[in-house]
């Protein structure tokens, strides 16, 4: 019988997880199909409940249900520190988080290892705090630059390394200079407001990887300013990506086609 698998949210109707995960299923001629599911905050439980009655095997979560989740499952470790969910294995009832992974998975796929790198990370919210904690887990050096500076002490602090740090905007550009990695998980550059960027390229360098997490536009203007640096790229496909590859991985215990999924993603983004 044909598996069921699914994203809930709200709302849900521009996901591109139902395009990529689609990809990979039809790709490895697996007898799966994957649906989005405009689910009202009210009524989470009952869909959690009641996807798994209904034999649903996986879902993705996502905004504005990733923290709200947390009391239906059994949450893995690294999940409960970021204090959000975004995949469920309804097998087990048990809820993980991949959104960190999906971004350590792209950097490594661009051939950048986070283990004793120094990374900035621009932003403090839900995002920051998944990749924060991933990173800090794989040996990262980590400054959160945030705008409103209290946040990013208090998910440095929350994260309780030596090797984490929360400063405001203002120490960015001293930060940048020494660093190897550039993360923006801020929603600065993000359509519509695509003219924004939290740095300009001459305070980047060549030996600096800059990751935009920002996927629409594909190219940011942070990316474009990265590129005219010398610096190497990696946009937010590639973490949408390897998340979504992430949480395949849990539901059906096989690697799936990367090129194949991230190939869907950027020609649904295109046809937008
Ligand atoms: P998410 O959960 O998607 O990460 P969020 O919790 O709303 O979203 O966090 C958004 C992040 O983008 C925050 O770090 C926010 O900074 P503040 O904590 O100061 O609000 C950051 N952000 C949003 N707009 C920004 C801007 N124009 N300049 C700098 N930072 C910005």
């Amino acid at each position: 019988m044909k598996k069921v698998y699914g994203v809930i949210g709200d709302p849900i109707e521009h996901s591109l997880s139902p395009v990529m995960q689609n990809a990979a299923f039809d790709k490895m001629k697996m007898d799966c199909i994957y649906l989005a599911f405009n689910v009202k905050a009210e009524a989470l439980k009952e869909a959690v409940l009641g996807a798994k009655s209904l034999g649903i095997d996986g879902l993705n979560i996502t905004i504005p249900h990733k923290e709200n989740v947390i009391p239906f499952l059994d949450v893995d470790p690294l999940a409960k520190k970021i204090g959000a969910v975004n995949t469920i294995d309804l097998r087990t009832n048990t809820g993980y988080n991949t959104d960190g992974l999906g971004a350590k998975k792209a950097l490594e796929a661009h051939d950048v290892d986070v283990g004793g790198k120094n990374v900035v990370l621009v932003g403090a919210g839900g995002a920051a705090k998944a990749i924060a904690f991933q990173l800090a887990a794989d040996g990262a050096h980590i400054t959160i630059v945030n705008r409103t500076r209290s946040r990013a002490i208090d998910l440095a602090n929350s994260i309780d390394s030596p090797k984490v740090t929360g400063v405001g905007l203002n120490e960015l550009n001293s930060n940048v200079k020494d660093a190897d990695i550039l993360i923006n998980s801020t929603s600065v550059g993000m359509y519509p407001n695509v003219d924004g960027s939290i740095l300009t390229s001459d305070r980047m360098h060549p030996d600096l990887t800059v990751f935009d997490i920002v996927y629409n536009p594909i190219e940011t203007k942070m990316l474009r300013a990265a590129k005219r640096s010398g610096a190497k790229t990696i946009d937010g496909v590639m973490m949408l990506v390897h998340q979504g590859a992430e949480s395949f991985k849990i539901w059906t215990g096989k690697k799936p086609p990367i090129d194949v999924m991230e190939k869907a993603v950027r020609g649904a983004l295109q046809n937008r």
